[in-house]
């Protein structure tokens, strides 16, 4: 029988449970993007209560993208040394550290907002050499890996996906092409820095018409496996929509299919809530790892409590509050 608390391994990494604390922003910073105490706690308690896996808030690449007023940045002047002291808490627990990439715009010197279709070569060398750029500095700043979100309706989710590249060069067209920006950008992290875990959140299809389909999806995971990928979390632009945690989790059958596709552990989440059903769908799947956002920002220990008495079910109402109002603060709780 399997059961989150189960130890794992997940690639290189020895983790105390099968739950991912999933990317949420942190909106915790003061003047100059410091961080602030809060931002601290809040790792030491997660870090501290069987967590097996941690993720960051996101990182954009620059100060002008859309998600940059409620994130974090890897260009003010602690990040190295502040982001150092949020790595050693989470390994003085033990637990591995990915810090995650996203951004929304991309800014190729002549378009703040240069949409897949309009970047020239010189911009996509240059989008690429400023995300391995990031991977260094989160490799700096002791993070064991990071997280390049190709999820939800972000830049390089855009950039995969048929709906939005038209391009006719290497990039655009069939699927191994318009994966190619990201293929290439894993290659070269793993080329760099070896030891580096790299992970990609991506959808399992995309709801617009003519957009990506699950049987893509599928074959966009292949190709980054093929590039070096180490891990894959899934991630959906509908999944509040689709779920509220009484029916069949909707992406089962698709995770399925992919876990028995690829040979890195795969990350299943999305509206997860309590330890009963979790345990459920790990023995009635070939899902080994969940990932959780909102639980933790409800109660960042929580976890400890579901393991101390064997059963538990997050306090989050699933309100959503935390969320829209761009901020990591429970409105409830
Ligand atoms: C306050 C908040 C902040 C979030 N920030 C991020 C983020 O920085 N990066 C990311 O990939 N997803 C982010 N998400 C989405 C979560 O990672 C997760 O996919 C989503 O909340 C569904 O999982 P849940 O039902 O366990 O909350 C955020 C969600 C919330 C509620």
């Amino acid at each position: 029988m399997k059961d989150i608390f189960d130890e794992v391994e997940f690639g290189d990494f020895k983790l105390k449970s099968r739950i991912v604390r999933t990317g949420t922003w942190e909106t915790e910073t003061e003047e100059g993007g410091f961080l602030s105490p809060a931002i601290y706690d809040r790792y030491e308690k997660i870090a501290s209560s069987w967590t097996g896996l941690i993720i960051s808030e996101m990182f954009v690449l620059d100060h002008k993208d859309r998600f940059a007023p409620y994130s974090s940045s890897l260009n003010y002047l602690g990040f190295v040394k502040e982001y150092k002291m949020i790595t050693d808490i989470c390994h003085n627990h033990d637990v591995p550290v990915l810090g995650q990439l996203a951004f929304f715009y991309y800014d190729d010197g002549d378009n703040q907002k240069a949409e897949a279709n309009d970047l020239t070569m010189e911009g996509i060398r240059k989008l690429q050499a400023e995300v391995i750029m990031a991977a260094k500095k989160f490799s700096f700043a002791g993070f064991d890996g990071m997280q390049i979100d190709m999820g939800n309706n972000l830049y390089l989710a855009r950039f995969i996906n048929s709906y939005f590249n038209q391009r006719k060069d290497d990039y655009g067209g069939n699927t191994e092409n318009r994966v190619r920006i990201a293929s290439e950008i894993i290659k070269l992290i793993k080329k760099t820095i070896p030891d580096f875990h790299v992970s990609i959140r991506i959808n399992p299809w995309d709801v617009r018409k003519d957009g990506m389909t699950s049987e893509e999806s599928l074959k966009v995971a292949r190709e980054l496996e093929k590039a070096g990928a180490d891990s894959i979390q899934l991630t959906a632009r509908t999944i509040s929509y689709l779920y509220d945690g009484n029916e069949k989790h909707p992406f089962l059958v698709y995770v399925d299919k992919l876990i028995g596709e690829v040979d890195i552990p795969v990350i299943l989440g999305g509206s997860l809530r309590d330890m009963k059903s979790m345990n459920d769908v790990l023995n009635h799947s070939n899902v080994e790892f969940m990932s959780m956002s909102k639980p933790f920002v409800a109660q960042a220990d929580f976890l400890a409590d579901w393991k101390k008495k064997g059963e538990g079910e997050s306090i989050c109402q699933s309100c959503n509050n935390c969320y829209s109002k761009k901020t990591s603060t429970c409105f409830k709780y």
